[in-house]
């Protein structure tokens, strides 16, 4: 039987370092304060930790423009701090990956100072240079995608903003120095890397223009004011168009593969996620990423049981092509969108609010319950919300900043409505300092400290972790609880999966079996009450190993269900 690896077996959590712990009072998160936050973690019962950019950078794009691939922010600590943290981690038996930025550096990177310096400098072809601006692309952030350098007397691209210049992937010393930064960290002991945006790495050699009849501010602008459902379609299509050209070009395989060999040269499993939705860079399942995420999964307003069934069968569908043992990737949130307590609530979509908690918890049980490994994001825990950071001088997303700055000088928008939807597209919403306490700033900085984003009000109504962790109903206790479930039942792991009672639109079931045990998972996203009849699946009996709004279990010809119910039950 297949031998499961590490990082198919834990739970991940992603850390915003910026808003995760400030161990010195500084306002800005930190390698002491997440050192000090690890048995928090370790009680929350995860098994490894993602971090986003924790790399010295001038943070335009808040950590993902990197001047230096082997060190530590000054402001998030020391080497030593992190070798600290690092260790820690490891003796409480949770794994460590880092977020790995491969597109482009920081246009601080003394790589890129060197090459644009001059035309026939040593780094002169490691980025992307051109010698006049060849055509319309945009920059997926801000604007044109090409910028020019008075030195040079040319253009270098960026498929992000103009701080982020492309790298030159053709060019091996590029990959040779990449690949050093990344043994730098593997000998540290660091467990594996996060690859960011691996989709935007290579262009179309040809440079084909785009054909969309605006710019990316037009574009913006034309998604938020699209209402009928054949502009919503005019939308999409012009997304995909816009950028087709600048994103899934060849070469990326080639350049997985040979990153693979060089996380083989170590020992321990060491594992790689892309940040792409495609599984093919899986390669035959051993020899490029270990995973992509199922992105598709979230890309709706509302999780349904029939999103969810198509989801899970044209994923499962693609693996397969991938290789038998193709591993899935879970998640519903991460530091790029909308909090999952606010994107996949009832009020969002109109409802009146009283059931979010309720979806929250479904949704935790839907990503812990499926096959493949879970991604969570720090705050989910706790069911922390979007934030519409009222003030736009408050807001640090360059990408929304410069939007706002487009609404009101290109577009004529009126200031008070360009700020909403700044802060409503901005991904500061979503990355707020985590909730500690309710105090002043959360308990996240000391109260004459203003921290790097403002603390969203709501701590102060029980959306903290001191709270919580008091309260045996809370959400908090109820993810401590669902991880254990997950550890104790390895078919909840290692098990396939098989829908069933596929025709029921209220309630979604599914069985994960291995050869000693079956696990059925009952979710009713409703509102109805439903007694269901599981005498079809030819069980005898069933052992609740989980409940939450459920009557106790009768017989396997009636389950009751009320409202959002969770039930998870060993069948035999
Ligand atoms: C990825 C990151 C995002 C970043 C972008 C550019 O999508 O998740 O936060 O802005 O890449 O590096």
């Amino acid at each position: 039987m297949n031998q499961f690896k590490w990082w198919q077996k834990a739970v991940f959590y992603q850390i915003y370092p910026r808003s995760f712990a400030d161990g010195n009072g500084d306002g800005i998160g930190d390698f002491k304060g997440m050192t000090q936050k690890l048995d928090y973690l370790n009680d929350l019962g995860v098994d490894a930790l993602w971090l986003s950019p924790h790399y010295p950078s001038p943070m335009v794009d808040c950590g993902y423009d990197i001047s230096d691939y082997e060190n530590v922010a000054p402001e998030y600590g020391t080497l030593e701090e992190f070798k600290t943290f690092l260790d820690g981690a490891h003796a409480r038996g949770m794994h460590v990956i880092l977020d790995m930025v491969l597109n482009h550096t920081s246009n601080e990177h003394c790589w890129f100072q060197e090459s644009k310096s001059s035309r026939d400098n040593p780094k002169a072809d490691w980025y992307v240079w051109v010698d006049s601006s060849p055509n319309n692309w945009q920059s997926c952030f801000d604007g044109p995608a090409w910028t020019y350098t008075p030195e040079r007397g040319q253009y270098y691209y960026h498929y992000f903003m103009k701080q982020q210049p492309d790298l030159n992937w053709h060019n091996p010393d590029v990959r040779k120095a990449m690949w050093n930064a990344v043994r730098f960290w593997l000998e540290m002991g660091v467990d594996g890397f996060r690859l960011d945006a691996i989709g935007t790495i290579y262009e179309d050699p040809e440079l084909t223009a785009h054909t969309v009849p605006m710019d990316l501010a037009g574009l913006r602008h034309f998604s938020d004011i699209a209402e009928t459902p054949a502009e919503k379609a005019q939308v999409e299509q012009y997304w995909r168009e816009m950028f087709k050209n600048q994103l899934g070009q060849p070469g990326i395989h080639e350049l997985m593969k040979e990153l693979r060999s060089v996380l083989d040269e170590y020992e321990g499993d060491r594992m790689l996620v892309g940040e792409d939705d495609d599984v093919t860079y899986q390669g035959n399942g051993e020899d490029e990423l270990s995973m992509v995420f199922n992105f598709p999964l979230m890309r709706t307003d509302l999780i349904t049981p029939e999103w969810v069934r198509k989801n899970q069968q044209e994923r499962i569908a693609a693996l397969a092509k991938v290789s038998p043992e193709a591993w899935a990737c879970n998640t519903l949130g991460n530091h790029d969108c909308s909090r999952l307590y606010t994107r996949f609530s009832a009020s969002r979509i109109g409802g009146n609010g009283i059931h979010d908690t309720d979806l929250a918890r479904l949704n935790l049980a839907l990503v812990l319950t499926l096959r493949g490994t879970p991604f969570l994001y720090n705050g989910e825990e706790i069911g922390m919300t979007d934030y519409l950071i009222p003030d736009p001088s408050r807001l640090r997303d360059t990408m929304a900043t410069w939007y706002y700055d487009r609404l009101v000088k290109q577009l004529k928008v009126d200031p008070s409505q360009a700020a909403l939807r700044a802060a409503a597209m901005s991904r500061d919403k979503n990355r707020t300092p985590l909730q500690w306490r309710n105090a002043p700033n959360a308990g996240f900085c000391p109260a004459e400290v203003l921290p790097w984003l403002p603390v969203n009000p709501n701590h102060a109504e029980g959306i903290n972790v001191q709270e919580q962790e008091k309260e045996p109903a809370s959400l908090l206790q109820f993810y401590r609880h669902m991880l254990q479930v997950r550890k104790e039942n390895p078919a909840l792991v290692e098990g396939n999966y098989r829908p069933v009672h596929e025709q029921v639109g209220e309630y979604l079931a599914f069985l994960r079996s291995t050869p000693s045990q079956t696990i059925l998972v009952m979710l009713n996203y409703s509102e109805r009450c439903i007694a269901a009849d599981l005498t079809d699946l030819g069980f005898r009996s069933a052992r609740t190993v989980f409940a939450a709004n459920c009557s106790s279990f009768q017989s396997i010809a009636k389950m009751d269900m009320e409202p959002f119910c969770i039930w998870i039950a060993e069948l035999s």
